[in-house]
């Protein structure tokens, strides 16, 4: 397999500040890259390097095997990036704000309207294309951006949390334009703090907090054998504390604690198999459950694992 993206030991420091330490990783050519990380963790910082409009402190990004730094012109010829923040001119139709940023790909003429026209379609936005950009949805906003980040038809999309702040319907079109994009071939790498966007869009996925990559796996690895822990939710009509406490010393837990809703999680290897020693145990204490639900491992969980944080902390 080819890499479309080479991380190379990249680290990123503000002043004394290291907001990027010393990432590496790779993304194949054909991939849906999924980064999950909270506020602050780096995503931005990690993509504006890649996409060539930050200098990295130490090591080098390559994007088609060129190092980007050097060879900023090839890099962001490849590449088609829908910033974090929303850049648009309000003032200009949706139309006009396309071929504005068509020309600053070096479009021009019939190939210009033909892409605007194509890129419209993409995000569904052809009906509004002569309105006024300031009247506009964040959600239409947002999908004006990415469509002017296909203009140039990329190979490489990369979406800086595309989704926050937007309503569902818009939330929805774009995941499914993601999708289809990558599924007719289109490399993409997206950044989020949503973990079920991540969990629905990635095949691999790289987890960041505080600078550092974490873990870099396919989604159901990631899932299944590194997690390695399923988690049982149950309530129970007592003081948790004694309890968890209880739990935590039998040997096939990995982790419990209580959570937001006031229930207490369980994390094991194959719950089946030790259920009814976790009922007994709490029985034995005279304790009586008063819910209780298994649930399927997801990157919540394995972000709680891995950091002892929520992801939306
Ligand atoms: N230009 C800058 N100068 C100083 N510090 C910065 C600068 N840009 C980012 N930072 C700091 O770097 C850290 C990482 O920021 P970054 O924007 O990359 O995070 P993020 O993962 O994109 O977060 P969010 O989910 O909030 O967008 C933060 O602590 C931030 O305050
Ligand atoms: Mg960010």
């Amino acid at each position: 397999m080819e890499h479309i993206v080479e991380f190379d030991k990249i680290s990123k420091n503000f002043g004394k500040h290291k907001v990027v330490d010393e990432i590496s990783f790779t993304i194949e050519k054909g991939e849906l890259f999924g980064l999950l990380g909270p506020n602050g963790a780096g995503k931005s910082t990690s993509i504006s390097m890649l996409s060539g409009l930050m200098k990295p402190s130490s090591g080098r990004i390559l994007v088609n095997g060129k190092d980007i730094a050097k060879y900023p012109k090839e890099g962001k010829r490849c590449i088609g990036l829908v910033p974090q923040d929303i850049a648009l001119y309000p003032t200009l139709s949706a139309q006009d704000n396309l071929y504005f940023w068509g020309r600053m790909y070096g479009l021009s003429g019939k190939r210009l309207k033909e892409e605007v026209d194509r890129v419209l379609k993409i995000a569904n936005l052809e009906e509004r294309r002569k309105d006024i950009v300031k009247g506009f949805s964040g959600g239409m906003k947002r999908r004006i951006n990415i469509a002017a980040a296909l203009l140039h038809r990329p190979q490489l999309l990369i979406m800086d949390e595309p989704t926050v702040g937007i309503d569902p319907q818009s939330r929805n079109s774009i995941l499914e334009t993601v999708k289809e994009l990558n599924e007719e071939g289109m490399s993409v790498i997206y950044t989020s703090h949503y973990m079920e966007e991540v969990e629905f869009l990635c095949n691999r996925i790289g987890i960041i907090d505080l600078g550092k990559l974490l873990m870099v796996e396919e989604k159901e690895k990631l899932k299944q054998e590194i997690m390695g822990s399923e988690c049982i939710e149950l309530k129970i009509n007592h003081e948790e504390d004694s309890i968890i406490n209880g739990l935590s010393k039998l040997e096939f837990i990995t982790k419990v604690h209580k959570n937001e809703n006031g229930c207490i999680n369980v994390y094991l290897h194959d719950p089946s198999q030790h259920l009814q020693s976790i009922v007994h145990y709490i029985s034995e204490q005279g304790v009586n459950i008063t819910q209780f639900s298994i649930q399927e491992p997801n990157l919540e969980n394995v972000f709680l694992k891995l950091t002892g944080k929520a992801l939306r902390d």
